[in-house]
């Protein structure tokens, strides 16, 4: 791509504005001009600056320009696939039932722990991709199918060698995903390791891979105590927390990600009126995964309206993983988000944009205004809402970049 560049000929564009909550703006007739590989101006062609009209330009052919979607919330790298364990779900076993027999994440963790670096960085390029293709520019990653020192390395060194190739990636440690069969029984000594000998030597082996942790918190898996000792933990190290929290039951997650200041809870389809208050004032990020709710065949989806009416920003992700969410489909995301978690189509594109950068403390990406990274989505639409209303459209977007 030349230093510079003036998109031309676009029916319109939509963008969250950073500047204010909830806010989408869309303009007619817009000229968006790019100055090395940022927005230097976006606006009405009838008023731009002369000194831009000098720029190369690309012919957007009457399309419409938004910022690409932010997915906050993936656990990119694993082997194998759960298809069998998914139709055993059809034939009535639950998802619980199956972990409880030593499926689940356990089998993901079986076949995780025999893939080598390469290999995965293969499967996570294809992956990444796929994600790109569709409109995800940026993607957040988790580890966590180790469960061991070695193989939660392997997944690191694989994560850093896909930032290496260029992926726009933000990677999170997640030893603390379920309970490893070596420590079937012994919750507590496992998160003692984690917490004090796993996370510390992670983070000296990778200094600058991971900026976030994570942990499980649910009946039978971790206590709101263990992930007080894992967060803690890690943010001595300098990553800042996410909770898997409120997925099955209510167990106390939204309140203790406030409490610790987490970046985000995910999940929350039980999540508290008091969790939501709480996550409103200290600035967390509920981030909800509806394709999980129903690939999961619950009916339980989160509370969105009412998260929003508590005043927090909420954001949507993916969870993309082989058990609970076997799906890259971002617009899947976002007609789920309209159709079961009641959100306007204004508040969805938000949640899929600015709110998750936000939740990633990431202020160049998920909108387009002046200072943005000028990586950008050109939809062949009449409108952008069209993208939720032809329900079944694969609608692919074009992608202008610096890459
Ligand atoms: O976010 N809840 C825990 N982790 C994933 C499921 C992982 C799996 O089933 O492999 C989730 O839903
Ligand atoms: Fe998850």
């Amino acid at each position: 791509m030349n230093k510079y560049k003036l998109l031309t000929n676009l029916r319109g564009l939509m963008t969250p504005d950073p500047s204010q909550l909830w806010k989408v703006d869309t303009l007619d007739d817009p000229n968006i001009a790019i100055s090395e590989g940022r927005i230097a101006w976006i606006g009405r062609r009838s008023d731009l600056p002369s000194e831009y009209s000098k720029y190369e330009q690309l012919d957007c052919m009457g399309r419409w320009a938004t910022p690409g979607f932010v997915d906050p919330h993936t656990h990119l790298l694993f082997g194998g696939d759960r298809s069998q364990e998914f139709n055993r779900r059809l034939h009535g076993a639950t998802y619980a039932d199956i972990a409880a027999e030593g499926g689940g994440i356990r089998e993901t963790v079986r076949a995780t722990r025999l893939a080598t670096v390469a290999e995965l960085v293969d499967i996570g390029e294809s992956r990444l991709q796929k994600m790109r293709s569709k409109g995800i520019l940026h993607v957040e990653c988790k580890t966590g199918y180790g469960l061991e020192l070695e193989s939660e390395s392997r997944l690191l060194q694989a994560y850093s060698e896909l930032i290496e190739r260029g992926w726009s990636l933000d990677i999170t440690i997640m030893p603390a995903h379920d309970i490893p069969v070596e420590y079937a029984g012994r919750a507590d000594e496992y998160i003692r390791m984690v917490s004090e000998e796993w996370q510390p030597e992670l983070v000296r082996r990778f200094p600058k891979v991971a900026s976030f942790c994570d942990i499980f918190v649910e009946a039978g898996v971790f206590t709101s105590d263990h992930g007080r000792q894992v967060l803690e933990s890690g943010r001595k190290l300098g990553l800042k927390p996410r909770i898997h929290a409120d997925e099955f039951v209510h167990t106390g997650g939204a309140e203790l990600a406030a409490e610790l200041g987490a970046a985000s809870a995910d999940h929350l389809m039980f999540c508290s009126e008091k969790g939501m208050a709480d996550m409103a004032r200290a600035g967390v990020v509920p981030t909800l995964l509806p394709a999980t709710t129903l690939f999961l065949g619950m009916k339980d989806f989160a509370p969105a309206r009412a998260m929003i009416d508590a005043g927090c920003k909420v954001a949507l992700a993916s969870d993309f993983n082989p058990g609970s969410c076997a799906c890259i489909d971002p617009l899947l995301i976002l007609r789920l988000a309209c159709l079961q978690l009641r959100m306007t189509f204004e508040e969805a594109f938000t949640a899929m944009t600015l709110h998750p950068a936000q939740s990633l403390h990431r202020n160049d990406i998920g909108h387009l205004f002046q200072g943005a990274k000028a990586e950008l989505l050109l939809w062949d639409v009449k409108h952008p809402l069209e993208l939720v209303y032809w329900m079944g459209e694969a609608y692919m977007p074009e992608i202008v970049s610096p890459r």
